[in-house]
């Protein structure tokens, strides 16, 4: 007789230390997950957004997906954003992740989530920048939006042995700057400057990471970049469309991208085509694609549910092993038949 699985509740201390102790893994299993997508072997519709019309800053997002592989997972991501939780210094997005077996299709677990999120989101990044930069590991970095993904970001970065000679900041709250820049200082070490205006902060950065929560694109200057930046664009709208037009583009999925008036659906919409995306994360791992050294690369990647299940999966087998996870044995009370 098939039981019914345990089902298993993961809390945020559980999530953070499996994390931090297998960071190697998780990087692979990012890396992973993207191989799979591209190969076919995974299910990743299209997210779903839950807006409200009274509030249009705010949104609640639906991820579902299944991955294949030695995952065998499927599952949803239930991710709230709220930008004007800020105010009282209560983190913008919230996330839960439910993980399914996919043989019964049972619910095995519900995981705090937006630390997997941010994770996943930082680790696809730091994978990005080392395929894509001419001189990986090394230059200087400009930050635009000094929140919680730039955060996580400049983690993943520097766990991967990036070096930077110099971190420039830009936020449109210039308290945020300052929060961020004691940040690295006290945690990293690293001194940082803070600019009063977002060309200044990237003008001679090698690596420009945009982490903000911008609605609208507002990056129009072509100059901006004429130094052939890597251009980490985890926000999805800040560069508008002839910054676009003037870069290689390379995103993580591409109908995924094309969506949600980002900055590539905007220059989709305004060009009637898509000839401007040269291509995939994977296609340039595969070498199919050749990073342009001699323009800007932007990498856009729209954030995949298969990559919150593959890092959730981790999550779920290594808090289990480490008896950190929270066993709910009669939560599916009624499941035999008979
Ligand atoms: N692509 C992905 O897979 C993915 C995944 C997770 C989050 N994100 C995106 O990353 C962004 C940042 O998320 P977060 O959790 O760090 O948010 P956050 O609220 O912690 O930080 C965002 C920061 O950006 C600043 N900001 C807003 N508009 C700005 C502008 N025009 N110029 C400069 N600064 C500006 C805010 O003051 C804030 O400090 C969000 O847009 C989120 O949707 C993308």
């Amino acid at each position: 007789m098939t039981v019914a699985p345990t089902f298993y509740v993961i809390p945020s201390k559980s999530v953070e230390s499996v994390i931090a102790g297998n960071r190697d893994q998780v990087f692979d299993a990012v890396e992973t997950a993207y191989r799979l997508h591209a190969a076919g072997d995974a299910v990743n519709p299209d997210s779903y957004f839950l807006r409200y019309p009274h509030n249009p800053g705010a949104r609640i997002i639906a991820l579902p997906a299944h991955l294949g592989g030695a995952v065998q997972k499927s599952g949803i991501k239930w991710i709230s954003s709220f930008p004007e939780n800020r105010a009282g210094n209560l983190a913008r997005a919230s996330a839960v992740l439910i993980l399914n077996d996919a043989t019964t299709g049972y619910a095995l677990a519900c995981i705090e989530a937006s630390l997997i999120s941010a994770t996943r989101t930082a680790a696809s990044a730091a994978l990005a920048a080392e395929h894509i930069s001419p001189n990986p590991f090394e230059g200087s970095l400009g930050v635009i939006g000094t929140g919680i993904i730039a955060r996580t970001t400049i983690e993943w970065l520097l766990f991967r042995n990036w070096k930077f000679r110099k971190i420039s900041l830009y936020d449109l709250d210039h308290r945020e700057a300052e929060h961020f820049s004691k940040w690295l200082s006290e945690q990293h070490n690293i001194q940082a400057d803070i600019q009063n205006r977002p060309e200044d902060a990237v003008s001679d950065a090698s690596l420009v990471l945009l982490t903000t929560t911008a609605s609208e694109p507002y990056l129009n200057d072509e100059k901006l970049f004429e130094h052939s930046p890597t251009v980490l664009h985890l926000s999805l709208r800040d560069i508008c469309t002839n910054v676009i037009l003037a870069s290689q583009n390379i995103v993580d999925d591409v109908d995924h991208c094309l969506k949600a008036k980002t900055s590539l659906h905007l220059t989709e919409m305004a060009t009637g085509n898509r000839d401007f995306v040269a291509g995939t994360l994977v296609d340039v791992l595969n070498k199919k694609l050749k990073p342009d050294h001699d323009r800007p690369r932007i990498f856009s990647p729209f954030g995949l549910g298969v990559l919150d299940l593959a890092v959730g999966n981790l999550v779920l087998e290594k808090a289990i092993a480490s008896k950190t996870a929270i066993e709910l044995p009669q939560f599916f009370s009624n499941s035999a038949r008979w």
